[in-house]
């Protein structure tokens, strides 16, 4: 195979992370997490007490930390420095307050780089809100996933539930709606659906049938 590049993009809660997960396993390749970058960055600013607001300090703050992102048989780690943070990104506190992070332009930077660098001389598939955008503006595909907001808390209710993670399906659709607004909304790259991607509405679609179109969608470059 050929090098390859894929870009999942779409709003919170879509299925992104789970369906790239398998395209990089079916595909032998390396699978990045973007959102989980940010999430690591407002994990430790929480834990520093950083006010999330000031990108100079979460800079600061940047500068001083080392995040890691491994490849794992069953997904990917990440790391702040030596610390295994996989799950805990994951609770209610940092998904509540990633999207004040992830606007701040310098931070972007910061992060647009790294994901490039991770991309370099590699096959990869890559999900997050400005891949197919910013971060990978020539990947060989780009997919938009959308679901409605009501399936979609549905379905992180469930996989937070199996995590073990607290988790109310109200509070949850709320949550991803605000989400989505701040990251639309926002002056830095915001979430868009680049010119050349591919829309794919996942409401009614399982797991592998999502999967197995974008693999169709792919077949030309592999
Ligand atoms: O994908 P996930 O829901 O884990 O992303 C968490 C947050 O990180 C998003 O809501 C968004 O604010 C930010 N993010 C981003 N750009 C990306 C990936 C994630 O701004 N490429």
């Amino acid at each position: 195979m050929e090098s390859i590049s894929i870009a999942i993009d779409g709003p919170a809660a879509a299925g992104k992370s789970t369906v790239a997960k398998q395209i990089a396993k079916k595909l032998g390749i390396i699978y990045v997490d973007t959102g989980a970058m940010y999430r690591a960055l407002t994990y430790q600013a929480l834990l520093d007490n950083i006010n999330l607001e000031d990108e100079k300090a979460v800079m600061e703050m940047l500068k001083k930390i080392d995040i890691r992102l491994a490849q794992h048989e069953e997904g990917q780690h990440v790391f702040i420095n030596e610390k295994d943070v996989t799950e805990a990104i994951r609770y209610p506190d940092v998904t509540a307050s990633v999207s004040v992070i992830a606007k701040h332009p310098l931070v972007r930077k910061e992060m647009v780089t790294a994901q490039q660098e991770l991309a370099q001389d590699h096959s990869v598939v890559m999900d997050g809100r400005d891949i197919g955008s910013h971060v990978l503006p020539n990947a060989d595909v780009k997919i938009f996933l959308v679901a409605s907001v009501t399936e979609r808390a549905k379905r992180r209710f469930e996989e937070n539930k199996q995590k073990g993670i607290p988790a109310d399906l109200h509070t949850l659709e709320k949550e991803i709606e605000k989400r989505d607004e701040l990251d639309s909304t926002r002056e830095a790259s915001p979430l868009v659906q680049a010119d050349d991607a591919i829309e794919l509405d996942t409401t009614s679609l399982s797991i592998e049938e999502v999967t197995e179109k974008i693999l169709g969608i792919c077949q030309p470059f592999i």
